[in-house]
């Protein structure tokens, strides 16, 4: 075999495992349709921040790693990786298309003996449902008998430095024993820690209830910011109290809605799934309900603060919003609450700039300098580290802080927060 593995999907995931495996001294083959990702990828430029350029370069002069945008060289890996996105459609259902466009393109050139893994986050049974039978109808093998087939979900966090793909236990399930050994035996060669599971089904699950576990303790501290609003206490103040205590309680922090490409939309997998079981996920759809209502509610906030603090309505305030993007020192934009917030400013009759050092563009404005004086208010959306809050707060009439980026630089009348 020419390689010990093929990745399929060059992406926020695929890339960091393949460099992961490169870096074990693995021959990794990476699997994408988009010709211009294939061709930096040869020639060592990234587009994943996690792997730079520096460190990829090494692994693709090296012949450690090669890119490719035809699957029959999959034909010579040992086995096939697949890291494709798993997103909503328009009605918010599973929308699995990816995953079968890549199943229908493997089944062709599946050889007797390989192991094919999916990494993507999906809902239970999608490994046994829906790719198993398009990779055996279109091979004419059968799983298990001729070729092993495995679950392992990705749990990558980008921009993470302290947990990385190698340090993040990998857990493996698969559709035999065979099968799970297999893929155990793969991960262990790059991943610290394989963690092993009965079946694809249980390792599905195991990556959803990490992320709805996320989403629900989120929700609880959204309803409590909302609550603690009204009763004039600081919620910053008791989640930090709070997470003094050394057992039984873990930090979440209350914010603008949820974002990314996670959270807010992994969730729906299993509520979708659940319903073929007469079955309602009622703690995702009221973190749902709750972590959407967020913007409507910071709206409101924005809107009492130009009230109380300086005698102006929302409509027709200059407003500078700071942080765009979903995380901070990022510019990923992908499902973040500016978009609604700004939206819902825009129609109160707001006069809307942005700053944002990570993203240029957005919303069909450009990102403008940040100059706090020359606003009513400025809204601290998204907490970048680059900027200096404390400057902030002495240069700006009015700040609203959704992230409670101004700790320590609080002035009574001045700085509002969730
Ligand atoms: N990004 C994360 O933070 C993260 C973390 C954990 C899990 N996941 C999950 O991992 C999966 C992959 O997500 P991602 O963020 O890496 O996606 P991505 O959008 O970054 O990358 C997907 C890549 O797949 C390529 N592609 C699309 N169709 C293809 C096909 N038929 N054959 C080959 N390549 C194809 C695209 O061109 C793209 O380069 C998703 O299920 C996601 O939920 C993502």
């Amino acid at each position: 075999m020419t390689w010990d593995l093929a990745v399929v999907g060059a992406g926020y995931v695929g890339v960091p495992l393949a460099y992961t495996f490169a870096e074990a001294g693995q021959r990794v083959l990476l699997v994408d349709v988009q010709p211009h990702v294939v061709e930096a990828i040869n020639n060592g430029v990234s587009h994943i921040e996690d792997v730079p350029s520096e460190q990829l370069k090494p692994h693709t002069d090296g012949g450690r790693i090669t890119a490719t945008t035809d699957y029959e060289q999959v034909k010579q890996a040992a086995a096939v990786l697949i890291a494709l996105p798993t997103p909503l459609s328009k009605q918010r259902e599973p929308d699995l298309s990816y995953i079968e466009a890549a199943g229908r393109s493997l089944a062709p050139v599946l050889q007797r003996g390989q192991l094919v893994v999916l990494e993507s986050t999906t809902w239970p049974g999608t490994t046994r449902e829906v790719l198993q039978p398009i990779l055996e109808e279109g091979s004419g093998l059968k799983a298990g008998a001729d070729f092993h087939l495995a679950m392992s979900p990705e749990r990558v966090d980008p921009g993470r430095t302290d947990w990385t793909t190698k340090t993040t236990p990998k857990v493996v399930g698969g559709i035999d024993a065979a099968s799970t050994e297999a893929a155990a035996e793969l991960y262990r060669k790059a991943i610290d820690r394989v963690v092993t599971v009965s079946t694809p089904e249980a390792a599905e699950l195991t990556k959803l209830l990490e992320n709805i576990f996320r989403a629900v303790n989120i929700a609880l501290v959204n309803e409590l910011a909302q609550l603690t609003e009204r009763m004039d206490i600081n919620v910053w103040e008791v989640v930090d109290a709070a997470a003094t205590k050394p057992f039984g309680f873990m930090s979440f922090a209350p914010g603008p809605g949820l974002g990314g490409h996670c959270i807010p939309i992994d969730p729906f997998y299993l509520t979708w799934k659940a319903r073929e079981y007469d079955f309602s996920t009622r703690f995702i759809e009221l973190a749902g309900e709750i972590n959407n209502n967020m913007p409507y509610f910071c709206r409101s906030v924005v809107s009492q603060a130009l009230n109380h603090g300086s005698q102006k309505s929302l409509k027709g305030a200059k407003i500078l919003v700071l942080g765009v993007s979903y995380k901070a020192d990022i510019g990923d934009m992908r499902e973040s609450p500016a978009e609604k917030l700004v939206h819902l400013l825009k129609k109160g009759g707001a006069d809307i700039s942005y700053h944002d050092p990570h993203v240029p563009e957005f919303d069909g404005m450009r990102s403008v300098d940040l100059v706090p004086e020359d606003y009513d208010c400025v809204t601290i959306v998204t907490a970048h580290k680059s900027i200096d809050y404390g400057e902030l707060v002495r240069r700006a009439q009015i700040v609203v802080d959704f992230r409670n980026a101004t700790k320590g630089h609080e002035v009574e009348g001045k700085v509002w927060k969730l």
